[in-house]
C-alpha cells in the first residue's frame, strides 16, 4: 500500500463519521460545483476522490435513472462509506469503483462529465491526474473541481502546521508535497489545467465557515478528518503535544464567538472543459 493510500484508509471511519458535519458547513461548496457541471438526464458523470460521496449524490440526482454516476475513491475505505451513503440515499444510479485518479482505467472519452471535490491538490502528481481526467471525458465535456486557497486564507488547517514550524517540531514543509493548500497559487492551476489539455478555466472564490461548538471539538474534528494532523501528533511527546494544542488554540483564539468557534475557509472552484 502507497503512504498516501495508507493515510487515506486511516482516516476513512473519521470522514464517515464527520460526513454530516463536513457536508454542513461546505454543502455550498459542492452545490456550486454540481451547477457549474450542470448533469444532463440520461449521461454518466465521474466523480474522483468521492470521500463519502455527497457531491456526486447531488449530480446523480440530476441524471435520472437513464444517467449513471461512477463514483470512485482510491481507498477501499472511503468507497465503501460513499456506498453506505448511496444505500441511505436510496439512489439507484450509481456503481462504486475503487479507482486511483493518476491512471484512471476508463476508456478515453467515456464520460460526459467529471467532478472532484477537494482531491487534485493530494494526489502525487496532479499534472497526470489532469491528464487522465482529459483522457476519460468526451470532447465536450466538463470538469468541475474544488482546491483549497492559499494556506493563510485557510487558518482551520494550517494552524497546527503553522503551530509545529514555530515551535521547532518540524521544518518548513517540502515545496509541492500533497497537501490540502498546495495548489493555492491560481496561476499554477491555471497552467496545470492548461497543460492538461483543457480550455481556460474559470475560478470562483467559495468562502467556508468551519463553526465548532468549541476549541475541543475543532481538535476532535481534525484529527478524524486528517491523517497527517494524526501522523505529526504521534512523533511529539506528551509535553510537546500539549505546547502544540496550546499553541493553536491561542492562534485560533480571534475566531471565537458567542457561538462557538467560527473558522474562516477559501475554496475555489474550477471549471473547465475538453474542447
Ligand atoms: C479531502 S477528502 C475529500 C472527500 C470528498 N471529495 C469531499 O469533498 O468530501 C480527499 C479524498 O481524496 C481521496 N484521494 C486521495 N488521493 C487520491 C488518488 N490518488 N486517487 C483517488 N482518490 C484519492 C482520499 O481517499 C479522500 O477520500
Amino acid at each position: 500500500m502507497s503512504d498516501q493510500l495508507g493515510l487515506w484508509e486511516s482516516v476513512a471511519s473519521g470522514w464517515e463519521r464527520r460526513r454530516a458535519f463536513v457536508w454542513g458547513v461546505s454543502h455550498e461548496v459542492g452545490e456550486r460545483l454540481v451547477d457549474a457541471l450542470d448533469p444532463q438526464p440520461g449521461e454518466t458523470i465521474l466523480e474522483l476522490a468521492c470521500g463519502p460521496g455527497d457531491t456526486g449524490f447531488m449530480a446523480a440526482a440530476r441524471l435520472g435513472p437513464a444517467g449513471r454516476l461512477i463514483s470512485t475513491d482510491f481507498s477501499a475505505e472511503m468507497v465503501g462509506a460513499a456506498e453506505r451513503r448511496a444505500l441511505e440515499l436510496g439512489l439507484g444510479n450509481v456503481e462504486h469503483r475503487i479507482v486511483d485518479a493518476q491512471a484512471i482505467g476508463l476508456p478515453d472519452s467515456s464520460v460526459d462529465r467529471v467532478v472532484c471535490r477537494w482531491g487534485y491538490m493530494l494526489m502525487p502528481d496532479p499534472a497526470r491526474a489532469l491528464g487522465e481526467t482529459w483522457r476519460v471525458l468526451r470532447p465536450g465535456g466538463r470538469l468541475a473541481f474544488s482546491i483549497w486557497a492559499e494556506a493563510r486564507a485557510n487558518p482551520w488547517g494550517s494552524a497546527i502546521w503553522r503551530a509545529a514550524i514555530e515551535l521547532g517540531f518540524i521544518g518548513p514543509p517540502e515545496p509541492d508535497a500533497p497537501g490540502p493548500f498546495r495548489l493555492g497559487d491560481v496561476d499554477r492551476v491555471h497552467a496545470l489545467v492548461a497543460g492538461a489539455g483543457f480550455e481556460p478555466a474559470e475560478v470562483t472564490d467559495v468562502p467556508v465557515a468551519w463553526r465548532y461548538a468549541d476549541f475541543t471539538e475543532y481538535w476532535a474534528v481534525s484529527r478524524d478528518l486528517s491523517s497527517s494532523l494524526n501522523a505529526l501528533l504521534q512523533q511529539l511527546t506528551a509535553q510537546e503535544f500539549a505546547q502544540a494544542q496550546e499553541r493553536v488554540e491561542t492562534m485560533l483564539a480571534p475566531y471565537v464567538t458567542a457561538a462557538g468557534l467560527e473558522i474562516p475557509g477559501l475554496t475555489r472552484n474550477v471549471l473547465t472543459h475538453k474542447s
